[in-house]
């Protein structure tokens, strides 16, 4: 079942999936990601600053496994900073409106924006952001405690969420991947997200990390308290990070 943004949006937008998309009637792209407050923006290190020891990525693809209880150690700056570059670095910007990074997105569309819960990471306040990737940057999300009790309200499991260092959320903008696609952009989108999360599973082995896919959440909860539904917006997956025990 489709979430209810995601039928409003098709219903108003793309009732005949053959007719012509936005990129077929020469309708200019949205842009790659949301405006920001360039003033706002807090400098994450360069996620190339960690140093691997014996890197083996056949390993790291045997021993993935889903982790879901984390100990208390809290997370480097370097590490969250290795992991956002991991499932969204800008590798080139093309234009104002399509971008490569670090994962592969039908037509390059990237309609992601990442979301970060930050519960446990060094020099890093507890909180909601926003990863701003042009910048390689984190923009604070001006979240009330009530916001963000209510945001892990909105998961079936609360404990996996409070006790995870860090918890990912990709929220997606249709938009972006539909005005190429029209309504097969909601297929590549949920491609996408899968492409997304197989890093920050690899990623975060090669970090002694676990990680766990979140797909369980209530969506008209979490259309509620993240404000997505004005925007067309809708959250299709998240993911828990935290330091293995
Ligand atoms: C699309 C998707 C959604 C998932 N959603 C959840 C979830 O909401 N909660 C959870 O605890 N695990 C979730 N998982 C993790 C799976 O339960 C896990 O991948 C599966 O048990 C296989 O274990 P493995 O990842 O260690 O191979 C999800 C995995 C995927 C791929």
């Amino acid at each position: 079942m489709l979430p209810d943004i995601c039928k409003k949006f098709w219903n108003e937008s793309f009732i005949n999936p053959f007719d012509k998309t936005d990129r077929q009637k020469g309708v200019k792209p949205p842009p790659f990601e949301l405006p920001f407050d360039e003033d706002n923006l807090i400098e994450l290190p360069n996620p190339k600053n960690l140093e691997f020891e014996n890197f083996n990525l056949t390993d790291f693809i045997e021993n993935r496994r889903t982790v879901r209880n984390y100990s208390k150690n809290p997370l480097s700056l370097d590490e969250l900073s290795f992991l956002l570059w991991a499932t969204q670095g800008l590798t080139k910007k093309l234009s104002d409106e399509r971008s490569l990074r670090t994962v592969p997105s039908a037509g390059a569309r990237h309609a992601f924006e990442t979301l970060l819960l930050v519960n446990n990471v060094e020099n890093l306040n507890n909180g909601l952001y926003r990863y701003v990737v042009s910048k390689h940057k984190l923009l604070p999300l001006n979240f009330e405690k009530q916001d963000i009790e209510n945001l892990i309200a909105a998961f079936r499991n609360i404990n996996l969420v409070i006790n995870a260092a860090v918890t990912f959320l990709w929220v997606c903008a249709p938009e972006r991947m539909c005005w190429a696609f029209g309504a097969r952009g909601y297929r590549y989108i949920l491609l996408d997200a899968g492409h997304v999360c197989q890093n920050l599973y690899l990623a975060a082995e090669a970090i002694d990390c676990g990680c766990c896919a979140i797909g369980a959440f209530d969506d008209e909860e979490m259309n509620l308290v993240l404000k997505l539904a004005d925007k067309n917006f809708f959250l299709p997956y998240a993911a828990t990070i935290g330091k293995k025990c």
